[in-house]
């Protein structure tokens, strides 16, 4: 394809250029990373802390045990000082890698060797792949492009305020974009694979020893998913969360990242739960996240959280109360300068005691030790050889453009409109979207490797290409609308790109509506009504948009949601276009209409409340309508099921006398599940077998997704939720077999009102596709 290879191109030059600058004499002194216990120092040398033949429990203890209050106390902010007198430099435990590693904390600087790295779509996108071996491995890229930025001086910390697991609730959230979704498991298995390839663990995990290739944190602890909405900021929101949503909906993302991913940082949220501020719930972050889950890490405030108690939400006295507090409650790190400005004072009032300051310390420079960042120069150890020339290698672009091609979902195809042909046509590309590549980056982005936006990718197929705006911006309240429909007049075929950007839906700025912005649907409109053919919709968005008009509009052939791309995304936007690429992305999130706007963001129920009308959200609990539901998503070819076997029936099982069997009026006899225990709930796990046959002329990668319901499903029962999932290639005219192993414990159950995690005695269907398969639980 003409564009690899005027990627192969840049490529040539850009490494040329590194080359000579690796080559120069300027950058070695300054481009050495910060590190602790140098060798070559005399002070440090004979101190037990830097002895690596000694356990990280004693040397942590060694090092604080020399530490002043003054000292101490000015460990506990994001900006940690240097102590020089024991040879220890500055640290900064602020840097984010969301989809790449990112220059939006303070600790990383494009301004040296590296000035880019490879850039992933955003998380919506990827969720899209459904495909948890590839969200391992661009994890993994990640963390990889990680130890070459800091071992080439560029980054001054290890430590990663990332993956954003929050469930995404209501479409409007501005935040939404960086989230893998809104189903709770997928969210889940997203934190898992994403920590474990950023940390260095395996795929299948348990590989995980004491070094780590980088930390990962998972944000934001808990129901946090609002952010500046009718005058409710996030950072004074009370979210009002019953414990059976809190169970099976907020927590669950969180309790995978940190039991599965073995996620060594927690972040607490600048929001209230129930009237508690998230960041001094003892309960949540004490009893819940350390001893429940077991977190072998730190807890790290959202920033400035710590002053907010004081200082807007009025929840502490002072600010020694606020610091304390946090403290009190388990949090480890302020992201802020407050825990520093008012530690002391809050020791010398009594209400902070040293020995939670040493403890917050030990879970600190636990992860710095294991990190390897108090053995002496890290690049002459593990992860050391780990250069520049790694960020942004071919092999990691290839990555980012593939994840792209793979996330990205055709939501209509009328009449096989798509792909378009690549020869003898003349072409139109019309919209804000296709003329700026930052666009395709999402927030917490970065420089790219390269750069191309939406156009350049039409121009790399069809010379033949005009271009116009059409909109004076996304937001478009000015539409040159006379002139794109005499330009739609002339061509063969249209290619509108429009959607939204970080101006309508990021961090600080939740949608008022669900419609496009402006006058883009009426642009979208009258360019359909004068094209010769039907024209072809590419939206770029993180969120939801209610097309519902583009989606019966006959004169709009063919839609393609391209999330926010990264780097490389326009080419594959591209390649789906003109049919180089099959695709076979679905939907994370439900696509609700324009009405949905009118229940207030801040309603966090998840189940629906009849009496008053109040619908529920997610697929999970909402029955109203839609334009398009979770999971949806086209392809060039057609694929059809069968349900080739399920387990299950091969043998008997009953749950011993011994776990307690609830019998209620108003539900099923059920377990409580921790009281069944993972080998019984192993023992009732089954594998089903699902055949997939791809009835098209294209190979295609396509999402297998198992969901189960109950059979009689009761008030506050999901209408179905996801069982299991996996991605597949199929070449033309195959039938491959993808089994999924699934257990009830997990996959089967939910949360009863008290917000225990129950199982159900009973039938239950599984769903794949059309087919449904009846079961029992237990047997
Ligand atoms: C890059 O920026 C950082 C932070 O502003 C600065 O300390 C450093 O000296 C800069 N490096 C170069 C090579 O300009
Ligand atoms: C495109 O046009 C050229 C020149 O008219 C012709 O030789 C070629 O066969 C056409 N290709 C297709 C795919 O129609
Ligand atoms: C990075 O440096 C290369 C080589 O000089 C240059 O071509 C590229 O534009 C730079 N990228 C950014 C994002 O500054
Ligand atoms: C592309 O179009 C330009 C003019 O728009 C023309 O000069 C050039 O020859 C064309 N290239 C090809 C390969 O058709
Ligand atoms: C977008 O347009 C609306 C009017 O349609 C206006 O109220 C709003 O301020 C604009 N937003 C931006 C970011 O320009
Ligand atoms: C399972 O139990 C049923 C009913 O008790 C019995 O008919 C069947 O043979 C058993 N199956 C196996 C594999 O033991």
């Amino acid at each position: 394809m003409k564009l690899f290879t005027l990627t192969s191109f840049i490529f040539f030059f850009y490494f040329t250029f590194l080359l000579l600058l690796s080559h120069g004499d300027s950058a070695t002194e300054s481009s050495r990373p910060p590190f602790a216990c140098d060798t070559a120092n005399p002070i440090t040398k004979t101190l037990p802390f830097c002895n690596m033949q000694l356990p990280i429990t004693m040397r942590v203890w060694d090092l604080i045990s020399r530490l002043t209050l003054d000292e101490k106390i000015d460990q506990l902010v994001n900006t940690a000082a240097a102590i020089p007198r024991l040879g220890i430099p500055a640290y900064e435990w602020w840097q984010e890698a969301l989809h790449g590693v990112s220059s939006a904390g303070p600790g990383i600087r494009f301004n040296g060797t590296i000035n880019a790295t490879t850039s992933f779509p955003q998380v919506i996108l990827t969720a899209a792949t459904f495909d948890y071996p590839l969200w391992y491995r661009i994890a993994k890229v990640i963390g990889i492009e990680a130890r070459g930025v800091y071992n080439s001086g560029q980054a001054k910390g290890m430590t990663y305020w990332s993956p954003n697991v929050n469930l995404y609730r209501d479409p409007r959230w501005g935040r939404g974009q960086e989230t893998p979704g809104e189903d709770p498991f997928v969210a889940g298995k997203y934190a898992e694979a994403f920590v474990k390839g950023l940390q260095g663990d395996s795929l299948e995990g348990g590989m995980l020893g004491e070094q780590l290739q980088a930390s990962a944190c998972c944000k934001h602890l808990t129901a946090y998913d609002l952010e500046n909405w009718n005058g409710v900021i996030r950072q004074n929101f009370n979210a009002k969360v019953t414990q059976q949503d809190l169970a099976d909906t907020f927590q669950p993302p969180f309790k995978a990242c940190v039991e599965k991913g073995k996620a060594t940082c927690v972040m607490c949220a600048f929001n209230s739960v129930n009237g508690v501020p998230d960041c001094v719930n003892t309960d949540l972050l004490t009893n819940v996240a350390r001893k429940q889950w077991n977190l072998q890490g730190y807890i790290a405030s959202d920033c400035d959280s710590v002053s907010l108690l004081y200082d807007t939400q009025e929840y502490a006295q002072s600010p020694e109360d606020a610091v304390a507090d946090a403290l009190n409650a388990g949090m480890d790190l302020d992201c802020g300068t407050y825990v520093k400005d008012h530690g002391k004072k809050a020791v010398e009032q009594k209400k902070l005691a040293v020995g939670q300051i040493d403890r917050a310390l030990i879970n600190l420079f636990t992860i710095r030790m294991r990190l390897g960042l108090f053995d002496g120069d890290p690049t002459t150890r593990p992860y050391g050889e780990i250069g520049a020339d790694q960020v942004c290698s071919q092999d990691h672009q290839n990555l980012a453009i593939d994840v792209a091609r793979n996330g990205m979902v055709l939501l209509k195809n009328s009449e096989k409109l798509l792909p378009l042909p690549k020869e003898n046509i003349s072409l139109a590309v019309i919209g804000p979207n296709a003329y700026d590549w930052v666009v395709s980056l999402g927030d917490y982005a970065q420089p790219p490797c390269v750069d191309f936006t939406p156009l350049q990718a039409f121009q790399s197929y069809v010379n033949d290409t005009v271009y116009h705006k059409g909109c004076d911006s996304v937001n478009c309240t000015v539409a040159k609308i006379d002139e794109v429909v005499e330009i739609a007049k002339k061509v063969d075929y249209v290619v509108l790109v429009m959607g939204l950007d970080q101006s309508i839906e990021t961090e600080q700025l939740d949608r008022v509506d669900l419609v496009l912005p402006g006058k883009q649907q009426e642009l979208i409109d009258s360019v359909a009504n004068a094209a010769k053919k039907p024209v072809v919709l590419v939206l770029l968005t993180g969120g939801p948009v209610d097309i519902t008009s583009a989606k019966n509009n006959p004169k709009i052939g063919g839609i393609l949601w391209a999330g926010y791309p990264g780097g490389g995304g326009s080419i594959a936007i591209a390649n789906i276009i003109f049919g180089d690429h099959n695709p076979g992305g679905r939907l994370p999130v439900t696509w609700y209409p324009q009405s949905y706007t009118k229940y207030p963001l801040t309603d966090m129920r998840m189940r629906p409340e009849p009496i008053s009308g109040y619908p529920g959200r997610t697929y999970r609990f909402y029955r109203g309508p839609k334009v398009y539901e979770f999971g949806y998503g086209l392809s060039y070819s057609t694929y059809s099921y069968e349900i080739i076997s399920v387990t299950q029936n091969k043998f008997n099982f009953s749950v011993p006398f011994s776990v307690k069997k609830f019998e209620k009026l108003d539900s099923a006899p059920y377990w409580v599940v921790s009281d069944l225990g993972e080998d019984i709930c192993k023992a009732m796990s089954f594998t089903i077998t699902v055949g997939v046959t791809n009835h098209g002329d294209m190979a295609g990668k396509h999402s297998v997704l198992v969901f189960v319901r109950k059979e009689n499903p009761r008030n506050g029962d999901p209408i179905k939720q996801l069982a299991g999932f996996a991605s597949v290639n199929i070449n033309a005219g195959e039938k491959v077999e993808v089994e999924l192993e699934l257990n009830p414990c997990e996959r089967f159950s939910s949360a009863n009102e008290e917000g225990q995690i129950v199982l159900e005695e009973g039938p239950y269907v599984l769903l794949v596709e059309d087919l449904q398969y009846h079961i029992n639980v237990p047997v």
